[in-house]
């Protein structure tokens, strides 16, 4: 089935603090939402992106899916790709080093679709949104956090093969490597989960449209996809994550990612 990717960007960073919304702020100068657009141009399947900007940055958001899909598209296998990006700004020259010209399996990634369209007052609100400006041929849906920008295209891979192979839903994660504790209002401790059993989990994830359309077809309200979909009964599959789709979140995380991105 084709692919489609909803790439939500609607939120305002209110952690971060930035005096733009979060997936505008730049990170070695191209906003986070551009060096999300590579690392999804870099999946060979991905044929349609909706991108899910806030109200007031529907513009600005297309110029950047203009500026990412100018740039030579990425083997996925070479991680994420994103080393020297040049400027949104800077329409002249490239933007790649010679070296990495190399890496690129097709220049340009003019074969996918791109559309922005404002979101809501909540992630849920805005991947509605996006879903409802998907077209008729996508039957496999990926959502994706603007935020886990550096998400390479080998995991959007790992997520695709899984569905295409007939999961519902797949969701990337990670071992978990503090041990968790739930605990009730009054701060005091009322279990502790096996922590062997605990995964941190990631965008993109991925799953059968109809599964995801029926998810938000009763609410939207979840801090993620997969868990809209378990509340219909539907197994989720988890696989392999993967430390470079770490969420920006904080002005530590932005950091961080400046630090990958560094080598
Ligand atoms: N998001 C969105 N629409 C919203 C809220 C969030 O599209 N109404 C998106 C964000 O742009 C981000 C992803 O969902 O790419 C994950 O959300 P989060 O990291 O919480 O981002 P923000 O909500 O922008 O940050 P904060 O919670 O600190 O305000
Ligand atoms: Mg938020």
């Amino acid at each position: 089935a084709a692919v489609g990717l909803i790439i939500v960007a609607a939120g305002s960073g209110s952690r971060l603090g930035a005096d733009v919304p979060k997936a505008f702020v730049p990170l070695a100068g191209v906003p986070l939402l551009g060096h999300a657009l590579r690392g999804a141009l870099a999946c060979p399947d991905v044929v349609e992106i909706v991108v899910v900007a806030p109200a007031g940055w529907v513009d600005e958001a297309d110029s950047v899916c203009r500026w990412a899909r100018s740039q030579p598209r990425v083997a996925s296998s070479s991680g994420p790709g994103i080393h020297t990006p040049g400027s949104p700004d800077s329409s002249s020259g490239p933007g790649l080093h010679s070296g990495e010209v190399s890496e690129a399996v097709d220049t340009g990634a003019t074969r996918v679709e791109m559309r922005v369209v404002a979101g809501g007052a909540e992630r849920g609100d805005s991947v509605a949104a996006g879903l409802a400006a998907l077209s008729g041929e996508v039957g496999v849906v990926l959502v994706h956090d603007a935020a886990r920008c550096l998400a390479p295209g080998s995991l959007f891979d790992r997520v695709v093969a899984a569905v295409q192979a007939g999961a519902p839903a797949v969701v990337p994660g990670l071992p978990v490597v503090d041990t968790i504790k739930e605990v009730d209002e009054s701060g005091h401790v009322v279990g502790t989960p096996d922590r062997t059993r605990l995964r941190a989990v990631q965008t993109p994830q991925g799953f059968q449209r109809d599964v995801l359309e029926r998810a938000h077809a009763v609410s939207s309200d979840a801090t993620d996809d997969a868990g809209l979909v378990e509340r219909l009964g539907e197994r989720v599959l988890v696989v392999d994550g993967d430390a470079l789709a770490l969420k920006v979140t904080t002005p530590g995380d932005l950091e961080t990612a400046a630090r990958i991105l560094a080598g």
